[in-house]
């Protein structure tokens, strides 16, 4: 358990670390570049644009009111199925979390890098 994303989770915290001051004021609306920031972080694990297929879940292309209330769960600790997005989604306003599931329900799977499921 200790040992599930020992690369991953170094970068993660620091650059948690430093968007949350830069979008803590922030309301319902994000631009591109803040979208960028904010969903960047979750390519570590997630891969490029929510691609990646296997233990880590897909969340590119997914519908938006499921990915946003899988996040709010796991950052209001209503979902116990959860190994690390509890953690990684109290870094986040519920805005932020809704403008994430947008962004990532956007996401065109059709599109090349298909993940095989
Ligand atoms: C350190 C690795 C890691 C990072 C970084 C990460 N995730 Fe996750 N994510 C997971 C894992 C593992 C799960 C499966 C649930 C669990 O074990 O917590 C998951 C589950 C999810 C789910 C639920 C999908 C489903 O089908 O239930 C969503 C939505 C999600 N992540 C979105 C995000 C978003 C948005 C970000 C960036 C803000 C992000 N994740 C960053 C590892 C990560």
């Amino acid at each position: 358990m200790k040992r599930v994303f020992p690369i991953a989770s170094l970068p993660l915290v620091s650059l948690l670390l430093v968007g949350l001051p830069m979008t803590a004021q922030a309301e319902e609306t994000f631009s591109d570049a803040q979208l960028e920031v904010m969903a960047g972080s979750c390519a570590n694990c997630h891969g490029t644009e929510g691609r990646l297929a296997g233990s880590v879940p897909t969340i590119a292309g997914r519908p938006a009111d499921v990915l946003s209330s899988r996040l709010l769960d796991f950052k209001h600790e209503e979902n116990g199925e959860t190994t690390i997005m509890d953690r990684i989604a109290k870094g986040f306003t519920d805005a932020e979390l809704e403008a994430l599931a947008r962004h990532f329900a956007g996401i065109d799977l059709e599109n090349d890098n298909e993940p095989e499921e």
